[in-house]
């Protein structure tokens, strides 16, 4: 199934992301890809606006990995977000403790996941960010076919 959307604006790709996330289910891992700067962090905050989390105090871009605290109909969820952009080896990846991370979120998201082929079995929905000119991006939303 796949899914696609143009935006052409940061505060468009936000509500995309709100509308995006009202479709996840509990457990999902999330695979979000593209260029830098295509707007993977922008998208990953409408996100945290869909489950008012509060504004984190590091930026993801300089973080490999946040936790974001939020809600949904009154119940407590757990986000994690990964950043494998800086992450140079399998090694260190499970280091950090990828895989159990994502075992146990309410969801987890995955910046540059595609850096590690290994795992691209894990996500369950993969969101790709393509330049379509300055302020344009083109978002396609992928669910493989199991
Ligand atoms: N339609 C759009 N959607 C999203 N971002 C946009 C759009 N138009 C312009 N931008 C700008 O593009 C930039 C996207 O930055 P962002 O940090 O989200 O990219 P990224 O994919 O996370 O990059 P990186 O790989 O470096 O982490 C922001 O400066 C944002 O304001
Ligand atoms: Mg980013």
């Amino acid at each position: 199934m796949t899914e696609e959307h143009l935006s052409y604006s940061e505060q468009e790709t936000r509500q995309i992301a709100r509308q995006f996330a009202a479709s996840l289910q509990p457990g999902e891992i999330i695979s979000l890809s593209g260029q830098l700067g295509s707007g993977k962090t922008v998208f990953m905050k409408g996100i945290t606006e869909f489950f008012n989390c509060a504004e984190q105090l590091s930026s993801p871009t300089f973080s490999l990995f946040n936790i974001y605290q939020g809600s949904l109909e009154c119940e407590e969820v757990t986000l994690h977000h990964f950043d494998l952009y800086r992450i140079e080896s399998l090694r260190e990846l499970e280091a950090i403790g990828f895989d159990e991370y994502l075992s146990i979120g309410y969801l987890s998201f995955v910046e540059w996941g595609e850096r590690f082929p290994d795992y691209a079995s894990l996500y369950t929905v993969s969101v790709s960010l393509e330049y379509a000119g300055d302020e344009s991006r083109r978002i396609i939303i992928k669910r493989p076919v199991r």
